[in-house]
């Protein structure tokens, strides 16, 4: 049995065969509308989501499959005391698949280790969230043809963003991958990464304050919210949170083949303005979100469709 905490739990080979049947998703959507029949996936949201939670379960219901689920600690036996264990030995019961979000790092891989059935990292606190990177990946493919030779620039909260994180962790096993690291000094991506996962692997990175100074080098921006839910004081937040605004007029430093990518939701930092510009992916990106997570619960279940 296998589950997804990390984008690293698959090698490369294995990526590129899950992204490939996600674009088989996309073009024959009929041909998988009953390859998960009788089967049951269980969203189990200790945070909020709208699109993890809602992706997942529109992945399940396009596979023919049911879902069930909670979508806050409040609404569930968390709020009464229960452990994450015995929540998932129960739950196993129920469903055959199941996708976690909490806000503590590893709070998934505890349940995997007490689990009967494949569990996946829907995000755990400021650590890892691998659906998201699958999404981001696919997109970066469609939109630029390739996973290789990008210059990506990732803009915002590198310290607490789980979506840069896990990201940075997959994209450094693709040959000749940039990184420029934009943010203020006090949400610089953590020490640990840049040592362990950017240095450890050869990848050239750059950090940048000013978003306008790193436009004309990119093939990817990649912007990121300032999270409130993760600031320890509410004065903290209000200075960093409108740090990066990415306007029309920003945008013209960028060029006419850069992406912009943005895992959503945003609050101010992308413009309503650049939301017509060509070059504005994240919309699409929530909608291979879905074909992504359909070919992973297919891989994770093991069912193949000829
Ligand atoms: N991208 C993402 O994780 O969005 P939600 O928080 O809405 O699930």
């Amino acid at each position: 049995m296998r589950h997804l905490m990390s984008p690293l739990d698959f090698t490369v080979e294995e990526l590129d065969q899950l992204l490939d049947l996600a674009q088989d998703i996309e073009a024959n959507p009929k041909k998988y509308a009953h390859a998960c029949d009788g089967k049951k996936l269980a969203t189990l949201f200790y945070e909020p989501s709208t699109r993890t939670r809602l992706s997942h379960e529109a992945a399940m219901l396009n596979l023919g499959g049911s879902v069930l689920g909670f979508s806050s600690a409040d609404s569930s036996s968390a709020s009464k005391g229960e452990s994450v264990s015995d929540t998932i030995r129960t739950v196993s019961c129920y469903a055959d698949i199941c996708a976690m979000r909490h806000p503590k790092e590893g709070a998934p891989m505890v349940a995997c280790q007490h689990s009967s059935i494949p569990v996946i990292n829907a995000g755990d606190g400021g650590h890892q969230h691998p659906t998201q990177t699958l999404t981001d990946l696919l997109t970066i493919r469609n939109v630029k043809g390739r996973l290789n030779n990008l210059t990506i620039g990732l803009c915002g909260d590198l310290k607490f963003g789980r979506t840069v994180h896990s990201l940075i962790n997959a994209l450094v096993r693709y040959e000749n991958i940039r990184f420029i690291l934009i943010s203020p000094e006090e949400l610089r991506l953590p020490e640990y990464i840049r040592h362990d996962v950017l240095d450890r692997n050869n990848i050239e990175y750059k950090e940048e304050v000013r978003l306008e100074d790193a436009m004309p080098e990119l093939d990817i921006l990649y912007m990121t919210r300032v999270q409130k839910e993760r600031f320890f004081n509410e004065e903290d937040y209000v200075r960093m949170k409108d740090f990066y605004i990415l306007d029309k007029e920003k945008m013209k430093l960028a060029p006419k083949d850069m992406y912009v990518l943005h895992p959503l939701p945003r609050v101010n930092e992308i413009s309503v303005d650049v939301d017509d510009d060509p070059r504005a992916a994240y919309f699409r990106q929530v909608q291979y979100g879905v074909y992504v997570r359909m070919a992973l619960i297919l891989t994770l279940l093991d069912i193949h469709v000829d």
